[in-house]
């Protein structure tokens, strides 16, 4: 099959490529660098099949071209720093629900059958049912992040509804290991190298979300995709549970400096737009036969590994 992966050279699109060209399929990532990195993509540029074009998902004639003759459309870019999306409004609007429209609108144009799209537990916003179902309602998130990606599943649910489409759309808990350039783990380790005597946290260390190991994010993916078949298909995917971030502190400090000492910012959330507590409700495509291989607490801990792994060998 010929597949396009957007935002193929980042966290979970470089795992996800290197997954999909194992399965003997020809790979084209496109990436514009903005967060990902070309080195993430090293061992899939030894395997056939393989394509990087270096452009910009609101370049509409680069992606109009990239989809040519194209089975599949994995849609993985977006902005993923939900912080930097509260400060500069139009970030999410742009890179989120402007570049998925032209994504999807170079789809349609070039015939594509199938499309992928990274969601998140963000559109939910702050949720009265815990765990959260993928029928919780109403959708009110409160970040531009979380607003960008239900716009994008509405729009994608549209082109579905309208050119005959099929659309997966997976909400993803917090993805985490190698090949993150941000986020808690990583944040914590890299503040924790360079002051090793105290690590701040931002918020009183009582956020708690449901995590996923990368791994098994693409998995479950794969999972979903080979396993339904309707016009729409939407699925959570998490761990079981959750861990709160002073459970993360907690696991970087064992492994980097036990005898750091914790530094809380205080209050209940890292960043205005941050669900402090997220518990997803992952049971729908466990029924259906998909296992992570990881809670939520071991790919926190497997991840902490990782990354200080990545940083060792320079790839982070
Ligand atoms: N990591 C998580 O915990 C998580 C959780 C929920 C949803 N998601 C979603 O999963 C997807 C992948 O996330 P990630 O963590 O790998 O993020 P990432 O930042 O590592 O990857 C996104 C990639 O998109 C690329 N990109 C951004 N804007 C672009 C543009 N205009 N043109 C071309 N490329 C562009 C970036 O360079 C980057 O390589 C995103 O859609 C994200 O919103 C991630």
């Amino acid at each position: 099959m010929k597949i396009l992966v957007t935002g193929g050279a980042g966290f979970i699109g470089s795992h996800l490529t290197l997954s999909l060209l194992k399965e003997g399929h020809e790979v084209t990532v496109i990436d514009d660098l903005s967060l990902g990195q070309e080195k993430f993509l090293n061992e899939s540029k030894t395997l056939k099949g393989f394509k990087f074009l270096k452009n910009d998902l609101l370049n509409f004639e680069a992606i109009l071209e990239a989809c040519r003759r194209v089975d599949q459309v994995w849609h993985m870019a977006a902005n993923s720093d939900i912080a930097a999306g509260g400060k500069k409004t139009d970030v999410d609007l742009k890179i989120g629900t402007i570049a998925t429209y032209n994504v999807l609108e170079a789809a349609r144009v070039q015939g594509v059958k199938e499309f992928i799209f990274a969601s998140t537990s963000a559109i939910y916003g702050e949720t009265t049912v815990k765990p959260t179902p993928e029928n919780y309602g109403p959708l009110l998130p409160i970040s531009f992040y979380g607003a960008s990606k239900l716009a994008c599943e509405a729009l994608a649910t549209a082109f579905a509804h309208n050119y005959g489409m099929k659309i997966w759309i997976f909400r993803f808990a917090n993805i985490v290991g190698s090949h993150t350039t941000h986020g808690a783990i990583h944040d914590f380790i890299k503040k924790l190298k360079l002051n090793p005597e105290e690590l701040e946290i931002l918020g009183n260390g009582k956020q708690s979300k449901s995590y996923l190991h990368v791994n098994d994010c693409v998995k479950g993916m794969m999972f979903g995709l080979k396993n339904s078949n309707e016009p729409v298909n939407l699925f959570n995917l998490s761990g079981e549970g959750s861990c709160s971030v002073d459970q993360i502190a907690t696991s970087v400090i064992s492994k980097v400096n036990p005898k750091a000492r914790k530094k809380f910012t205080g209050g209940d959330r890292g960043w205005p737009g941050d669900v402090a507590q997220v518990l997803l409700d992952g049971s729908k495509l466990q029924k259906m036969g998909f296992k992570a291989s990881f809670n939520s607490a071991q790919a926190v801990a497997k991840a902490v590994d990782d990354i200080i792994g990545d940083l060792e060998t320079g790839m982070s």
